[in-house]
């Protein structure tokens, strides 16, 4: 099959979609040629979409991805730049829940729009678990515990095995300082052999926490739990991963107990600027 195929009475001939093509697969011989794709585009095409989104007559179709297919972009639905900068600054990390879990079906839409999130060569092999129920959540903290507590005399980091010491004796004082009694954790894996898998997979997941943020939800990025989970074997196959993925990230989801009422400072962005 063609990898695209052009209308040939909406097309224009203008160009825009050769000089979109991230691939390079898409060639015009002359102006009053139509487009079409180069001997070699199969192999190179990374179906991003761009030839079919950017066309103004919606004349360009992919084998994978009709005009129809593809839903028009709502100007009037963008945020302006202040909605969005509020949005970005005021987002926090929570770590008290309501005992409310999130319905499946909002998970599942974060997760949906969190599929829009750019990844290196549009591999799109941003894989997800989610864990639903409270005792497999607890299991997993305390697993994590049994990690802290097993890599504790290994830590040379003086700092870090205080604080991962505080962190094993408040889970023994009855404190969960790991999951912090969420409802629910959502993980983020990958094929551990694609390049950039972690940047794609961590991308993802920060797309997720701003959209769960716009929901009125909490999250709370599980760095402890997601080192445990890459090197305490136990809690990595009772994880259930595909062969060869492994996890990249993962967050605490619920909704917060308390509503933050302020920004709180940040340090100033360390930046160089390159000039000559
Ligand atoms: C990769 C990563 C791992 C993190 N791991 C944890 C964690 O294990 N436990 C926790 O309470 N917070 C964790 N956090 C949250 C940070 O502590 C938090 O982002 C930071 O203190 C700034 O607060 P804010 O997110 O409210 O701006 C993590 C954040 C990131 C980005």
């Amino acid at each position: 099959m063609c990898l695209f195929t052009i209308n040939q009475e909406k097309c224009k001939r203008d160009g825009i979609c050769v000089k979109d093509c991230p691939a390079q697969v898409i060639v015009q011989e002359g102006k009053r040629a139509f487009p079409r794709p180069t001997e070699d585009a199969e192999e190179f095409c990374i179906g991003c979409g761009h030839c079919v989104a950017i066309c103004p007559h919606d004349a360009f179709n992919l084998s994978t991805m009709s005009v129809a297919e593809c839903p028009p972009i709502q100007i009037s639905l963008l945020p302006g730049p202040e909605a969005v900068r509020h949005l970005l600054e005021s987002r926090r990390s929570i770590r008290q829940f309501r005992e409310k879990t999130v319905p499946r079906n909002l998970l599942a839409e974060l997760i949906d729009t969190a599929r829009y999130a750019p990844t290196a060569s549009n591999k799109q092999q941003v894989h997800w678990t989610v864990i639903e129920h409270p005792a497999r959540m607890r299991r997993l903290a305390e697993m994590v515990i049994d990690f802290m507590k097993q890599m504790l005399p290994a830590l040379t980091d003086e700092r870090m095995a205080r604080s991962v010491g505080r962190i094993a004796t408040a889970w023994d004082q009855g404190k969960d300082r790991v999951l912090r009694g969420a409802p629910n954790l959502i993980l983020v894996h990958s094929p551990a052999d694609l390049p950039f898998a972690e940047t794609d997979c961590v991308t993802a997941l920060a797309y997720l926490e701003l959209y769960a943020y716009a929901h009125g939800l909490g999250t709370c990025w599980a760095g402890y739990f997601t080192a445990a989970a890459k090197f305490h074997s136990p809690l990595t196959e009772i994880l259930e991963l595909p062969p060869g993925h492994q996890c990249y990230g993962a967050a605490l989801i619920g909704y917060p107990k308390y509503r933050y009422k302020r920004i709180p400072r940040r340090r100033e962005a360390v930046v160089t600027w390159i000039q000559a």
